[in-house]
């Protein structure tokens, strides 16, 4: 699905300097590279405070842990994601509470997350999901007549431009109180390893979850609160730092595979292409496609067969995940996320497509649903 070695060796000299500057150091653990970084990545997407930590699914625990939620306290998040984003919220013993998305956007669909809100809604945890923005404009609406907290699962979304109404614009995973990342490789910013990053302009939580990140520890040795050991390696700080600054080229890149994949799509009836919101700009850290009187799964494996990657995101929706049987949600009647579920798939995408793969793999594509 990614082409990881193509893109490391288009920046090889730089990234191989950097890492044996680490090893030299020694500084494996907290080293300047992981400050610079955090500058440098507060500077791309304008939060005010970045903190790095270990993955995502850390980011997004270490962002409920700060809001000082408690247990039995209710989390709105949709079901259509992945597990990380809901499996955080069980595990901090809060609950989960499934919502839609919308079929379009695939992301929180703002009428089904008000409809789920109760006395003991606390929080929303919207998914910029496949790098397309959720209508943030309308959740913060939502969560400011409820008096709730937002975290961004900004996940696959890093890079992602959101336009407001008023003609202002702000980076996805800068607009609730808390955003969450990960760089996971084959993300759109992805380190050579696991890591990930928490923003927020509130300077309070950013305290907060910096202590949390480190043991609750206020000084060396002194644990003023219960937190965990989170920490994002300074070797994959350092190879971060230089990827930052082609991050906006490798977007580029995506939209352009995802414009010819739009192109060659259109017009034919099986398939829907991805839908992009008048309000954002697509991060495509996924090309994810409707197919509509075609066999889903058939194609997958037809495209396997002829050594074409594609994925299934994701073959289980959240309120039907055997880990939340204790919510009940699995009769939760859910229609857009199921349909979804068995109609979704996931072609190739990445910084390294050239037009002779593309024209492959959509030749591959249309001949299976069009036999
Ligand atoms: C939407 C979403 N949330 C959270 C995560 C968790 O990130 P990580 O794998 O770095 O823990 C991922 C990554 O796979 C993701 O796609």
């Amino acid at each position: 699905m990614v082409d990881t070695r193509t893109q490391y060796h288009k920046i090889k000299a730089e990234v191989d300097k950097a890492v044996i500057d680490v090893m030299e150091s020694t500084a494996f653990i907290n080293g300047k590279p992981v400050q610079d970084f955090a500058k440098n990545l507060s500077v791309y997407t304008g939060a005010k405070h970045t903190i790095t930590c270990a993955n995502g699914t850390d980011a997004l625990q270490i962002a409920m842990m700060a809001l000082g939620l408690q247990p039995g306290d209710e989390v709105i998040t949709p079901s259509f994601t992945y597990i990380a984003t809901t499996e955080v919220i069980a595990l901090l013993k809060l609950t989960p509470v499934f919502a839609e998305v919308d079929v379009k956007t695939f992301c929180i669909d703002p009428v089904s997350l008000e409809k789920a809100i109760t006395s003991k809604t606390k929080a929303i945890v919207p998914v910029h999901l496949y790098g397309h923005a959720a209508p943030m404009e309308e959740i913060m609406a939502i969560a400011n007549k409820y008096n709730l907290y937002v975290i961004e699962d900004n996940a696959q979304a890093i890079g992602c431009d959101y336009s407001f109404s008023d003609g202002t614009k702000s980076k996805t995973g800068t607009i609730g109180h808390i955003g969450t990342t990960s760089f996971y490789p084959s993300k759109n910013l992805g380190a050579f390893g696991d890591g990930g990053a928490i923003f927020t302009n509130d300077d309070s939580l950013a305290g907060k979850m910096k202590k949390i990140a480190n043991h609750g520890q206020s000084k060396k040795y002194y644990h003023d609160i219960v937190g965990c050991n989170s920490r994002l390696d300074t070797i994959q700080a350092a190879i971060l730092d230089i990827k930052l600054k082609h991050l906006d080229e490798y977007i580029t890149a995506r939209r352009k595979a995802a414009d010819y994949y739009d192109k060659i799509f259109s017009g034919q009836p099986k398939i829907k292409t991805p839908y992009r919101a008048p309000y954002s700009n697509h991060a495509f850290h996924q090309y994810t496609i409707i197919l509509d009187g075609a066999d889903r799964d058939g194609l997958n494996k037809f495209l396997a067969d002829n050594n074409i990657p594609s994925m299934i995101y994701y073959p289980v929706p959240g309120h039907k995940q055997k880990m939340f049987e204790q919510f009940g949600s699995a009769s939760q009647e859910m229609p857009v996320t199921d349909w979804l579920t068995s109609r979704v798939i996931s072609l190739p995408i990445h910084t390294e497509l050239d037009e002779e793969q593309l024209n492959f793999i959509t030749l591959k594509v249309l001949e299976y649903i069009n036999k």
